[in-house]
């Protein structure tokens, strides 16, 4: 799937921005080092979903021409991110059988075991997978290995996290990105892209959950025991903030949004009675910045005590000991760090960009979490192209594109069992560039 290349791409496509991440291939060392960051302002999407197409069409090119802009580099073929709304995680296991007497394990019984365990899964009407994750592997009863090939044994079991998305959604994403002139090699979902953005390789090991908020959705990713154990996107997240001031205190969403930046979420907001003033077509306006920390508070608690406390619930917090990294865009409210570990009673950090030093500067914030995380991903699967399995559809356009690239099949029509069959085609071809 993957092209050895010197240069690389990361688009991401968001519903407050698109931005495009251009780094290059060392040829020594294999890691790829971010020489530029385009970002414009999205349209077209609502709730991380597109609403219309050709206003995010020109919102990736406009993407694109400002990270040719600052790099003098063209993308032509890049790995996407999206926001995923609507997507699901299941975890099935599979189990298959070395022989009677010990023996090491092949390439091939680590195919037939993820096999095994995909046939379990019984996926919805019209999804399709973006990625498939084997999270952890034991032999003969021996929990917690990462990497089974070689090793010893009569019995080999894998757990794996299948990540679905509407297959019309995805076919959406990719059809933009072709009608936008670049070419798709590979997908990232949000909430996997911004945990491999910002987590350090000891807080997967222990157990975290990371939160990433941006403008219209909420990714969740929680590791535990430095397995990705659940995947969620929520459909909420900065513009529902936004959107609850302007109709609260009855100003339009520009000055909402300006507010919304100025109070802060902490308990020791202590500016409660100071009075912010804003212009509103030409006349003066006021309220109070305790009533902005009010609508903010509301419904930032709402989707923690509603939907993430859940998500918590379901895996147990108890099994999180490096806790909540939270990112996106809203994680850089002021005081969110100490509303969030208030409400949820755990520690809580904000997270920039592991490699936000290595970014330009005004590009590097905890709103380009999951646009890093996507040059993360495309390391991991250079070295181990097995840690992650791409999607099960083909990643072409279904409409011509500017560049009249070869159409693909229609994949709204793919059915369970292509599902199975073009996974163990993905694997295959994996395992193919591995040997
Ligand atoms: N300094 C700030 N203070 C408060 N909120 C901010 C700040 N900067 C950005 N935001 C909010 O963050 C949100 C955008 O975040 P982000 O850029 O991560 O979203 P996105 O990736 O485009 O959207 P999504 O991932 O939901 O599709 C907006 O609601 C914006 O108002
Ligand atoms: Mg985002």
């Amino acid at each position: 799937m993957y092209e050895k290349i010197d240069l690389i791409a990361g688009l991401d496509i968001g519903t407050t921005k698109t931005s495009v991440i251009v780094a290059e291939r060392d040829r020594y060392t294999g890691e790829a080092q971010i020489i530029g960051v385009g970002s414009v302002p999205s349209a077209g999407l609502r709730k991380g979903l597109i609403v219309n197409f050709e206003q995010v069409v020109r919102s990736v090119s406009y993407a694109l021409e400002d990270a040719e802009s600052m790099t003098g580099i063209r993308a032509d073929s890049v790995f996407v991110c999206f926001s995923g709304a609507l997507t699901t995680s299941i975890t099935s296991k599979g189990m298959v059988s070395l022989g009677s007497t010990p023996r090491q394990v092949t390439e091939i019984d680590i195919q037939r075991v993820i096999e095994a365990s995909l046939s379990e899964i019984s996926m919805p009407n019209n999804y399709c997978t973006v990625h498939t994750i084997p999270v952890t592997y034991s032999i003969d009863g021996q929990r917690g290995i990462d990497d089974p090939l070689g090793m010893t044994g009569v019995r080999l079991e894998v757990e794996v996290q299948s990540i679905m998305s509407p297959t019309a959604t995805v076919q959406n994403v990719v059809n933009c990105a072709e009608r936008a002139g670049v070419s798709v090699a590979g997908l990232v979902i949000k909430p996997l892209a911004s945990a491999l953005g910002v987590l350090s390789p000891g807080e997967i090991s222990s157990g975290v959950a990371v939160i990433d908020i941006g403008g219209g959705t909420t990714g969740i990713s929680i590791y535990v025991d430095g397995a990705l154990k659940r995947l969620t996107v929520i459909q909420i997240g900065g513009d529902h903030i936004t959107n609850d001031i302007a109709r609260v205190l009855k100003v339009p969403i520009e000055v909402a949004e300006e507010l919304k930046r100025y109070v802060s979420l902490g308990e020791d907001f202590d500016a409660y009675d100071e009075e912010l003033e804003f212009m509103v077509q030409g006349k003066r306006g006021f309220c109070s910045a305790g009533q902005v920390h009010e609508v903010a508070y509301n419904r930032l608690e709402e989707l923690f005590d509603d939907f993430i406390k859940k998500e918590l619930r379901d895996v147990g917090s108890i099994l999180l000991p490096s806790g909540i990294v939270l990112t996106g865009g809203v994680a850089k409210m002021k005081g969110i760090a100490e509303m969030v570990s208030e409400v949820l009673n755990m520690p809580v950090r904000v997270a920039n960009p592991l490699d936000s030093a290595k970014m330009p500067p005004g590009r590097n914030g905890s709103e380009y979490a999951s646009l890093a995380g996507i040059i993360k991903y495309m390391n991991i699967i250079e070295k181990c192209p097995f840690k992650f399995i791409g999607p099960s559809i083909t990643l072409t356009s279904t409409i011509s594109s500017k560049r009249g690239r070869s159409y693909g099949e229609d994949v709204h029509g793919l059915r369970a069992i292509d599902f199975f069959k073009s996974v163990l085609n993905a694997i295959k071809r994996t395992f193919k560039e591995l040997f």
